[in-house]
């Protein structure tokens, strides 16, 4: 028995989503062969909380025992580093952007959820808000091309971004922070028909033809559902990462599951889940779980990813996202506001930290760690 039998057998393990062979997409980290024909067999996934792990366990093991002198398999899983995330996506014939497009943005963000009326965009624009409260440098990119949202909710009318001397389109500003949105090209109201290779070519102008400057944050509102647009989007940003918006009840987390779906077949890491409408808070600040509870962390547990926060209903939250103000900006202290703030440390906890090459020896102050899944929230 050898590692090149096993290998051979291996390509038969097709990865569902990616539709290639895990050998072809180079996933099959490490082969041991273990005294009594004791196979481990190490399997690189997109994201942790790959949705087909289970699948890959089943596939492995049965391509493996073919090979004549296995007596047990052992599967484990570990994740795609950056690079071996790029070179994946290098295989799937994603170019991603001409180089240096994105250049000065250290992290992006793709907000999403199955369905509409999550409050994506609500979120993402209060995010926004309360990473630039926390000294980020933040642009928003409103990818949802048919039912765009975030100009009204930063106040932002019918003004056309202008164009600096490099003939970049230079994003509008609100509060301190970059925006960008189909909404500031068309008439309001008018039926965006985008598809295909008009969507193609629209978002890859927003990324590529905007001079998006130096940011720590892009956060992209995301359209519902799990389709062209973000699959665009992550052909064109290998980098980005995933945030899953959903509500509290079990029927939500299944649509959000697809969500999660759709990021590992775009082979996107999911940096975590956000719960939203998590309970209604009267301005007296009595709550009600109108809409159940536990949605969010049983989504997040099963994706092995963070809940990074429990947002619930108040009134100040869409009044303020009518008004053109994002709550966290005028009304720090509502529940809803307290949570995104929440939900924006966690986020920044998770972010990569570039360490410095000499090690100084730490004082009392631990550096911040990512936040383990079952943490406290304000609404907990
Ligand atoms: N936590 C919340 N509290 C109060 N209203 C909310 C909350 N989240 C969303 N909304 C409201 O619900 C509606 C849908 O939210 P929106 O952000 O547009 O959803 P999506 O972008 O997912 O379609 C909006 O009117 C918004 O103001
Ligand atoms: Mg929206």
């Amino acid at each position: 028995m050898t590692e090149e039998q096993i290998r051979h057998e291996l390509q038969a393990v097709i990865d569902p989503e990616l539709r290639r062979s895990i050998v072809e997409l180079d996933m099959v980290r490490s082969i041991d062969i273990r005294e009594g024909g004791a196979v481990d067999v190490t399997v690189s996934l997109t994201t942790p909380g790959c949705p087909i792990r289970n699948h890959f366990q089943t596939a492995v093991t049965e391509a493996v025992k073919r090979v004549p002198g296995v007596s047990t398999v052992k599967v484990d899983f570990d994740v795609l580093d950056a690079n071996q995330k790029a070179a994946l996506a290098q295989r799937l014939g994603r170019g991603g952007l001409p180089e240096g497009s994105l250049a000065q943005v250290t992290n992006i963000l793709c907000v999403g959820s199955g369905k509409g009326g999550v409050g994506k965009s609500t979120l993402t624009s209060n995010l926004a808000a309360a990473l630039a409260a926390e000294g980020k440098r933040v642009g928003i990119l409103d990818a949802d091309v048919w039912g765009y949202s975030i100009p009204r909710m930063y106040g932002l009318g019918a003004q056309r971004p202008p164009v600096n001397a490099e003939r970049k389109i230079v994003p509008l500003e609100a509060h301190g922070i970059a925006v960008m949105s189909i909404g500031f090209f068309v008439q309001e109201d008018a039926a965006v028909v985008w598809r295909g290779p008009m969507l193609h070519k629209a978002l890859t102008q927003f990324l590529q033809d905007v001079a998006w400057g130096e940011l720590d944050y892009l956060l992209i509102d995301l359209p519902p559902g799990t389709g062209d647009v973000s699959m665009t989007l992550a052909q064109l940003l290998p980098q980005a990462k995933f945030l899953i918006v959903t509500t509290p009840q079990p029927a939500a987390q299944r649509v959000a599951r697809r969500a999660a779906e759709m990021a590992h077949k775009v082979s996107l890491e999911i940096a975590g889940v956000v719960e939203n409408m998590a309970g209604f808070v009267t301005p007296s600040g009595e709550r009600f779980a109108i809409f159940g509870e536990g949605g969010g962390q049983a989504l997040a547990d099963e994706l092995d990813v963070p809940l990074l926060g429990k947002v619930p209903l108040t009134l100040p939250l869409r009044e303020q996202s009518d008004n053109g103000v994002p709550l966290v900006l005028v009304e720090p202290s509502d529940p809803a506001a307290q949570a995104v703030r929440h939900t924006a440390r966690g986020l920044i906890a998770l972010s990569p930290v570039e360490l410095p090459l000499i090690q100084e020896p730490t004082p009392a102050e631990p550096p911040a760690a990512p936040q383990p899944a079952g943490m406290s929230l304000p609404m907990a």
